[in-house]
């Protein structure tokens, strides 16, 4: 592929992280490495705790257990996600209820949410789609009128802002993905960030199998033997991925910075090809650009244009997942504008490393295969 869908910017300054983390011989979760992590994306993203998690679906797990979900009850699921989300609810026993999204960002809509609530509904799962945080004021509203919790799912958002706050602060919980195609990466990670020390506290035990991390009795005088409060899980984030982190996070304005410039470039060369609408950006956010998703006007053929597109070396795919046109979940709520988005969304190449000359390469193949007769349906 001449220009990658995604890819990750890591070098000398991550391998010399490595080094260190090798050289003090502590490898494993919850150690002093992920410590330091866990205080520095607190300190970024203003939450009073983060807990470094192997990715992003096992701190949506622990976000879910800590706030009460389980059989018999149901979580209102923003629609329009990788099925992390809905899994996320599904493995406590709860039920996902899906909610159909904004026709323009594409993240959960709130009169959606607020038409599905039930005596049975326990809380709601926003989703920053593509990277632009989702609507918190509204879906806050909603969920203290009705006693719900509400978190944030954040896997694509690091590094954006919500009416000037950080992307990981803006609900009871949020999470984040580290995963190769993400703002910032270790390859694989996540974290569960939120500002109430009782929550923490739980799900820092649940993603340690129900006990308290080793780091505690470090240099103890006693021979403390830890007991085990709840059946946990190990969901801990290797000291080696959170030393690489600790760079990545230091790099994230820059990241950010040079995804929104190719973003800018995109809307500078292609703003004025009617076959597709490009993504919108709204006046009180900043997108952290994870994913760079053009809609394709009705009559484009999104299949044929992406197969030429990859004729020409771009990377791209489809936008992300309908939840509940999974048959995994048993059931089919209608959320009919995740349902069209579906079939429309394009994913262009975003990284913070594509050129100028890679972003006219792209803008060039997209002009000429939407454009094209063969690529109707
Ligand atoms: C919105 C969303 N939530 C959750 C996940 C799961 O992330 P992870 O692979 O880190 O578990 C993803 C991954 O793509 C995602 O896009």
């Amino acid at each position: 592929m001449t220009v990658p869908l995604g890819q990750p910017t890591v070098g000398e300054e991550e391998l010399e992280a490595v080094r260190e983390v090798f050289a003090s011989g502590w490898l494993s979760g919850a150690g002093p490495t992920s410590r330091a992590f866990e205080s520095e994306l607190a300190d970024a993203a203003g939450t009073a705790h983060a807990l470094a998690t192997s990715n992003c679906g096992s701190a949506l797990h622990l976000a879910v257990k800590v706030l009460g979900a389980g059989p018999g009850d149901e979580v209102i699921v923003a629609d329009y996600t990788f099925p992390a989300t809905g899994h996320a609810v599904a493995w406590t026993g709860a039920r996902p209820v899906f909610a159909d999204i904004r026709p323009d960002i594409w993240s959960v809509a709130p009169d959606s949410v607020e038409s599905l609530i039930s005596p049975r509904t326990a809380g709601i799962i926003a989703v920053d789609v593509a990277g632009q945080p989702a609507d918190y004021e509204e879906l806050g509203a909603v969920a203290a009128r009705h006693g719900l919790w509400l978190i944030e799912d954040a896997a694509c958002s690091s590094g954006a802002t919500y009416n000037g706050r950080p992307a990981g602060s803006l609900a009871d919980i949020a999470t984040f993905s580290f995963h190769g195609r993400k703002v910032i990466t270790a390859g694989e990670g996540g974290a569960l960030l939120t500002d109430n020390a009782a929550w923490d506290d739980r799900a820092r035990k649940l993603h340690t199998y129900g006990t308290e991390p080793a780091l505690g009795r470090e240099g103890a005088s006693a021979l403390p033997i830890p007991t085990f409060g709840e059946v946990g899980h190990n969901y801990r984030m290797s000291d080696v991925l959170a030393a690489i982190m600790r760079v990545q996070l230091r790099k994230l304005p820059a990241l950010v910075a040079a995804r929104a410039r190719a973003a800018a470039s995109y809307r500078q060369l292609l703003g004025d090809v009617e076959e597709i609408v490009l993504p919108v950006e709204l006046p009180d956010r900043a997108h952290a650009w994870q994913t760079y998703i053009a809609t394709m006007a009705v009559g484009i053929d999104r299949d044929a244009v992406a197969m030429a597109l990859r004729r020409d070396g771009i990377g791209c795919t489809f936008g992300t997942y309908a939840s509940h046109l999974q048959g995994v979940y048993g059931h089919t709520d209608a959320c009919p504008v995740s349902a069209d988005v579906l079939t429309r969304h394009l994913a262009i190449p975003m990284h913070a490393n594509l050129t100028e000359t890679q972003i006219e390469q792209v803008a060039g193949a997209v002009r000429r295969a939407v454009r094209d007769p063969a690529n109707r349906t």
